[in-house]
């Protein structure tokens, strides 16, 4: 692995190789702590958006296996305003040895990953958000072990974390359903890449509207913000949009019983996620978040070639 941009870079078994990582490295974690993989590597991480999760879990996985990161504002890096991003690039690259970075445009990632000497992880763009889906990976199979065929129904806007999460399900041989409103589809770019995965893996790939049909034998449903980062304009015609897509106790009774309920977080409570469920039997979405920790030491670990 050169950099971290998409799930849909990786084979199938390497996917699987992060996930047996990750969860090598949190059982280690918890016993005994991590040893100190990472000593003298330092991680930039660039971000033009806000961040908790992304930023404190790259920090802290660094932190724990003996490295250190290095937070990159907006407003320092100025990235392709300031500076071109290849130039920025290129000057990191000698500082540092790898770089994070979440962008609004995901070319900007591209070109950063095209023109740096060290690993570029995509720490969510307006395309994808692969370290999630690593995580969210991980916390699926912690729960339902490595059977294939599992059924996973993401209900809301078609957006990034929708994608990767699609590709990770190509990936791993778990069925994939959508639900979104008519305006709100997947990047078609991204559906035809799942296509070609989900021949090799033999998976379905189903596109609706309706969410209680997504939601039918669901062992997992997934929701994400009906506005992404970038959108705000676009709020309140999405908020009239969106909510007969709100995933509440009605459509989780409408599942598998064992169903598992997953957000990326940061939630808008009582909009596409109530709090009833949120914080009900079926949620799992704090363990969700702290995986996040354990599947970014595994990306890091396999970039460094380490561990
Ligand atoms: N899920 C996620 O990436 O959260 P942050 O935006 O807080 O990093
Ligand atoms: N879809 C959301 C995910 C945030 C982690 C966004 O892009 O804002």
């Amino acid at each position: 692995m050169k950099h971290f941009l998409a799930i849909s870079d990786l084979s199938s078994g390497e996917v699987q190789d992060l996930l047996d990582l990750a969860i090598k490295l949190k059982e280690e974690y918890f016993k005994k702590g991590n040893p100190p993989y990472f000593k003298g590597k330092v991680l930039g991480m660039i971000f033009q958006k806000p961040s908790l999760r992304t930023r404190v879990s790259f920090d802290m996985a660094m932190r724990h296996m003996g490295g250190d990161a290095l937070y990159l504002s907006p407003n320092e890096i100025g990235l392709g305003k300031r500076e071109s991003i290849a130039d920025i690039a290129r000057v990191l690259s000698g500082y540092l040895h790898a770089l994070m970075a979440r962008t609004f445009d995901h070319a900007h990632v591209l070109e950063l990953a095209k023109w740096s000497e060290i690993p570029v992880i995509n720490g969510l763009s307006d395309y994808n958000h692969p370290c999630q889906g690593i995580g969210d990976a991980l916390t699926i199979q912690e729960k339902f072990g490595k059977a294939k065929g599992l059924n996973v129904a993401y209900v809301g806007d078609g957006n990034n974390v929708a994608v990767s999460l699609m590709h990770v399900c190509a990936k791993l041989g778990w069925n994939f359903t959508i639900a979104n409103p008519e305006g709100y589809d997947l990047n078609p770019k991204a559906v035809e890449i799942a296509k070609e995965n989900a021949k090799e893996t033999g998976i379905k790939l189903t596109f609706l509207r309706d969410p209680h049909e997504a939601v039918k034998g669901a062992q997992v449903i997934y929701t994400d913000t009906w506005t992404s980062m970038g959108q705000e304009e676009e709020t309140a015609k999405r908020e009239k949009v969106f909510p007969p897509y709100q995933v509440n106790a009605q459509l989780v009774s409408e599942a598998d019983k064992d169903v598992i309920v997953m957000h990326c977080l940061p939630a808008h409570r009582n909009q596409e996620l109530t709090d009833d469920v949120a914080d009900g039997p079926h949620s799992v979405i704090f363990p969700q978040a702290h995986n996040r920790l354990h599947a970014q030491k595994a990306i890091l670990a396999r970039l460094f070639g380490v561990g």
